[in-house]
């Protein structure tokens, strides 16, 4: 075993971790600690846009930022964090661009923007262009560009080491417990302040976007120390996954003018969504596109539909909704524009499809993308574990494995790359400044004991079982059960399907006895995060009886804020999970009915 000691330890090297990092390394001996190297993280799979009103395509206002999102979150987000991360949200833009994020650009030289989801001059009720994009690849300029800021500022990194447990000593953060991959070995790092940027965990369903190493590690690590999670029924679909696959085909297409086709042709959007079409929320458009396949007008009456964004599809809905340029000339694309906005979508069709999106549409169907829930913090990421936001000493979260909440029900597309960069540099300059007035915290004895019973547990257990078979069963449960439409009954078969699952791991034993990669050991391991995620988000779902953002519950399929504008809170306690909730944080918008 080798201990090292760092003032501030991040956990994930994506988006929010690399920004932490840089930010606690400007003050603190910080550490990044991943489980990939860091520029293979899922921030790199981001492609449409960040969010922010910089109005330089057309008018724009951090106020309509902030309004849109408290609306796309169908009003459970907290509207005090909103507000703080919609202003912030210009000045964070220009800060990347300084550091030389290479942005698409405007004629003028100004950053380019286009049209999202949700994103709406507030007067018109019309989409603006608020995304900031580089072609369709921004997450990954994200990612390159904050790495090499980190590298420049002597961040000290781990690559390739697992997080298995996170230390408590006298109720505070003290470190983390890490395997490292390529010898087995277990190492302790000791610190004052530990922030978690694990990301998400869409793997938990059949078909996502999510990289394979999205398995909600960091969450179902806090959980088992006695951390709660909040939010966890939601989960966002994102409308346009590949068909079968998953992969992720951006919002930035129905930005740039893509549409959805059904069986007979039609544009059905406008059905659903009369004023914004195409360019509804998430939850809103996933929702209309199972409902035009449930009723038999999936492409050949399967489960897909077409997004269509041939030059000659677009410039004829352009022209029938009546978009203009930002000078006010008609909108029009050709096949050349296509391609230089939207490269690496056009290139993922090509390969995996043999669809070339210029000349033909594609195939897609709603895919699980991104978790509105997780560890509970507020604006300076500090982790909060009890209804009365009460903060551990010395614990911090930030991106896709925290919840703030700015996304409450639903998230807008762009405002995940928003809140990585913004709460991840919170998270860090607080975590630096924490580690600075404070004192190491004593390392327990037993530091070690919990990380190797879960990892003894999987190289000792009977054989009986596998887990990865156990993985595709509880993805499969969950995809059909609780995915875009939920119902009672299929929630609660889902839940018994999990626990039996849970069990039958107690059966797993890998083959792998080796210590170097043993990847089939720490994938197991994985397994045991996505099952009690699974279990949690099951067990949350069926306990909010209302229909709001991404929970879609047949059997209640009203919004009901008498009883349920509140956020959900869940603890694992004793192998049990016990329920409680904390009120939303309103401020200037009333919840009313969402109409797009
Ligand atoms: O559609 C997209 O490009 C995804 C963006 C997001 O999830 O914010």
């Amino acid at each position: 075993m080798k201990v090292h000691q760092f003032d501030v330890v991040v956990v994930g090297a994506g988006g929010a971790g690399l920004m932490a990092g840089l930010y606690a390394s400007r003050s603190a001996k910080t550490a990044v600690i991943s489980k990939l190297y860091p520029t293979r993280s899922h921030t790199g799979a981001a492609q449409g846009g960040i969010g922010a009103a910089l109005g330089n395509m057309e008018e724009d206002r951090v106020e309509w930022h902030t309004y849109d999102t408290v609306k796309g979150s169908d009003y459970l987000g907290d509207q005090d964090a909103i507000a703080f991360m919609c202003e912030q949200a210009p000045e964070i833009v220009y800060e990347l661009e300084h550091m030389g994020l290479p942005f698409n650009r405007t004629p003028e030289g100004r950053i380019a923007q286009r049209p999202f989801g949700g994103h709406t001059n507030n007067e018109t009720g019309k989409p603006v262009r608020r995304a900031c994009y580089a072609a369709d690849r921004t997450g990954h300029m994200i990612l390159q560009t904050l790495y090499q800021q980190c590298v420049k500022n002597n961040v000290t990194f781990f690559d390739e080491f697992q997080v298995i447990d996170l230390i408590l000593s006298n109720g505070a953060a003290a470190g983390v417990v890490a395997l490292e991959l390529a010898t087995g070995e277990l190492h302790v790092f000791h610190a004052k302040a530990v922030v978690f940027a694990t990301g998400g965990y869409g793997r938990v369903w059949e078909i996502t976007t999510n990289a394979y190493a999205n398995t909600g590690d960091g969450i179902a690590i806090a959980l088992r120390r006695g951390i709660p999670a909040e939010d966890m029924e939601f989960f966002q679909f994102h409308p346009t996954g590949i068909y079968r696959m998953g992969i992720l085909i951006t919002e930035g297409v129905r930005g740039e003018g893509g549409v959805l086709i059904n069986d007979k042709g039609e544009r059905f959007m406008d059905r659903y969504a009369p004023h914004v079409k195409d360019l509804a929320s998430r939850d809103v458009v996933s929702r209309a596109m199972y409902l035009e396949m449930r009723e038999g007008r999936g492409i050949g009456g399967k489960r897909y539909l077409y997004l269509d964004v041939r030059p000659e599809t677009v410039n004829k809905y352009a022209a029938i909704d009546g978009r203009t340029n930002p000078d006010g000339t008609p909108y029009t694309v050709t096949a050349e524009q296509i391609l230089a906005k939207l490269p690496d979508i056009i290139d993922f069709c090509r390969t995996y499809l043999g669809v070339d999106p210029v000349t033909q549409p594609m195939p897609v169907q709603p895919t699980a993308h991104y978790a509105m829930g997780g560890i509970p913090t507020n604006i300076y990421g500090e982790v909060v574990i009890d209804e009365k936001n009460t903060v551990m000493p010395g614990m911090y979260a930030a991106g896709e494995c925290a919840c703030v909440s700015v996304h409450g029900a639903n998230r807008l597309g762009t405002n995940s790359l928003l809140d990585i960069v913004v709460f991840g540099k919170q998270a860090g300059i607080r975590a630096a400044e924490f580690a600075n007035g404070a004192d190491f915290q004593p390392l327990p004895d037993d530091a070690l004991d919990y990380t190797r019973s879960q990892l003894d547990g999987l190289r000792h257990g009977s054989g009986k079982e596998n887990a990865f078979t156990i993985a595709t069963e509880l993805k499969t449960v969950m995809f059909d059960h609780v995915g875009v439409f939920r119902t009672e009954e299929g929630m609660s078969q889902a839940l018994e399907k999990i626990r039996e699952l849970k069990e039958r791991f107690k059966d797993v034993r890998v083959s792998d006895t080796g210590k170097v990669f043993n990847t089939e050991l720490l994938n197991a391991w994985e397994v045991s995060n996505l099952l009690d995620i699974a279990e949690v988000t099951t067990a949350c779902a069926l306990n909010r009886k209302e229909s709001r953002g991404a929970h879609a519950h047949e059997d209640y399929p009203k919004r009901d804020d008498e009883n349920w504008l509140k956020h959900t809170l869940v603890w694992q306690r004793d192998g049990k999970l016990e329920i409680g909730y904390k009120p939303v944080t309103i401020t200037r918008f009333q919840p009313k009915e969402r109409v797009y």
